[in-house]
C-alpha cells in the first residue's frame, strides 16, 4: 500500500511534484471599449470591470502592461446600432479605432491584441447574425463576419476571435483574411460555445442582450458534450488555430475531451457570470478571493486549457508575481 502523503510533506516537495502551472503569459484579459469621451463606466454586475472610451483606455492598458499580461481581447460598444450591425465592420468603428490606437503607441507595441468578431453588440436586435422574419440567418451573415475580421486585421489586430456561432464562419473568415493578405493572422475560434446564462453580466457590459428570443438556435445546448466535439472538428478543418471552450467552469469535461482528441491550443473562457459569482461571494467575505480564483484557474489548466480568458487576469497576474 502506498503512502502518498510522503510527497506532500514540505512546501518544497509539494512544489517539486506539482503537475500544472499557471503563467502570466497564458492569461488573456478582456477589455470593453465604448464610443464617446471621458468614459470609465463601472459595470455594476462585474465589480472591478469598466467600459473605457478611447481617451481613458491608456489607464487600463497601463495596468495591463504593469501586470505583464501579454494579451487583451477587445469588445466594442458602439453609439449607434442598426439592423445589419454596420458598426462592426466600419473602418472607423470603435474596435478598429482602439486597435489602431494601441498599435500606434510604442509602449503597447508588444501587446497581443485579439479582436472578438461578432455582430451582437452592433445590431439593433442584439443577435449575432442578420435577422429576417425572426430567423437568424446563417450564410447571409458570413460575409459580414468576414468583413469585420478583415477590417480588424487591417487596423492591426494580431488575432481575430469569432464568437457568433454561425456555421462555416471560420472558413469564411480564413478565406477573406488570406485573400486580403493577412495569411499570418490566426483565428481563435469560439468553437464549443454554449447558450449559457453565465453570459448575463457580459450582456450588461456590452449592451448585447438579444432584443427578442434567445441564442439557442446558434449557441449549443448545455446538455451536449459530444456535439461540441463536432463543432471543434469542423472549426479545425476550416482553419481554426486556437479552440475556445466557453463557459469554462461548468464545462471542464469539454476542455478535457478536446485536449484528449486534438492537438491544438485550447483556450478556456472564464466568463462574466463565473467572475461575478466569485466577486459577489468574495465581497461578502464568504470566500477568500485569491485562493478561490487561483484554484479555479489551475483547475482549468489541469482540465487541459493552454490559455485562459478571464476578467481576473490583472489580479491573477499580480498574485502570480507575489508567489
Ligand atoms: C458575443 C459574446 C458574448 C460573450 C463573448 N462574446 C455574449 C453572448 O454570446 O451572448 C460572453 C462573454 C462573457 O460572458 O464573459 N457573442
Amino acid at each position: 500500500m502506498e503512502r502518498l502523503r510522503k510527497l506532500r510533506a514540505t512546501p518544497v516537495i509539494r512544489k517539486m511534484v506539482r503537475e500544472n502551472h499557471l503563467r502570466t503569459e497564458e492569461l488573456i484579459y478582456p477589455i470593453f471599449v465604448i464610443e464617446g469621451q471621458n468614459i470609465c463606466n463601472p459595470v455594476d454586475s462585474m465589480p472591478g470591470i469598466c467600459q473605457y472610451s478611447l481617451d481613458r483606455l491608456p489607464e487600463e492598458l497601463d495596468r495591463v502592461m504593469e501586470a505583464k499580461i501579454s494579451s487583451v481581447l477587445l469588445f466594442g460598444i458602439p453609439l449607434h446600432k442598426d439592423e445589419v450591425g454596420s458598426g462592426a465592420y466600419h473602418e472607423n468603428g470603435i474596435v478598429q479605432s482602439a486597435i489602431r490606437y494601441i498599435k500606434s503607441k510604442e509602449k503597447y507595441r508588444d501587446l497581443v491584441v485579439i479582436a472578438d468578431v461578432c455582430l451582437c453588440e452592433y445590431t439593433s436586435h442584439g443577435h449575432c447574425g442578420l435577422v429576417r422574419n425572426g430567423v437568424i440567418l446563417n450564410d447571409e451573415t458570413l460575409p459580414l463576419l468576414a468583413k469585420t475580421a478583415v477590417s480588424y486585421a487591417k487596423a492591426g489586430a494580431d488575432m481575430v476571435a469569432p464568437s457568433d456561432m454561425m456555421d462555416k464562419r471560420v472558413g469564411a473568415i480564413r478565406e477573406a483574411l488570406d485573400r486580403s493578405g493577412f495569411l499570418s493572422v490566426p483565428i481563435m475560434a469560439y468553437s464549443a460555445k454554449f447558450a449559457s446564462a453565465f453570459y448575463g453580466p457580459f450582456r450588461d457590459a456590452a449592451h448585447s442582450a438579444p432584443g427578442f428570443g434567445d441564442r439557442k438556435t446558434y449557441q449549443m445546448d448545455p446538455a451536449n458534450g459530444r456535439e461540441a466535439m463536432r463543432e471543434v472538428e469542423e472549426d479545425i478543418l476550416e482553419g481554426a488555430d486556437f479552440i475556445i471552450a466557453k463557459p469554462a467552469m461548468a464545462y471542464m469535461d469539454i476542455i478535457r475531451n478536446i485536449h484528449t482528441d486534438y492537438n491544438i491550443p485550447i483556450v478556456a473562457y472564464n466568463v462574466s457570470g463565473e467572475y461575478s459569482m466569485v466577486k459577489a461571494a468574495a465581497l461578502n467575505g464568504w470566500i477568500e478571493e485569491k485562493k478561490v480564483v487561483m484554484e479555479l484557474l489551475i483547475g482549468l489548466k489541469r482540465a487541459g486549457a493552454k490559455m485562459i480568458i478571464t476578467y481576473h487576469a490583472l489580479d491573477a497576474a499580480r498574485w502570480l508575481e507575489e508567489e
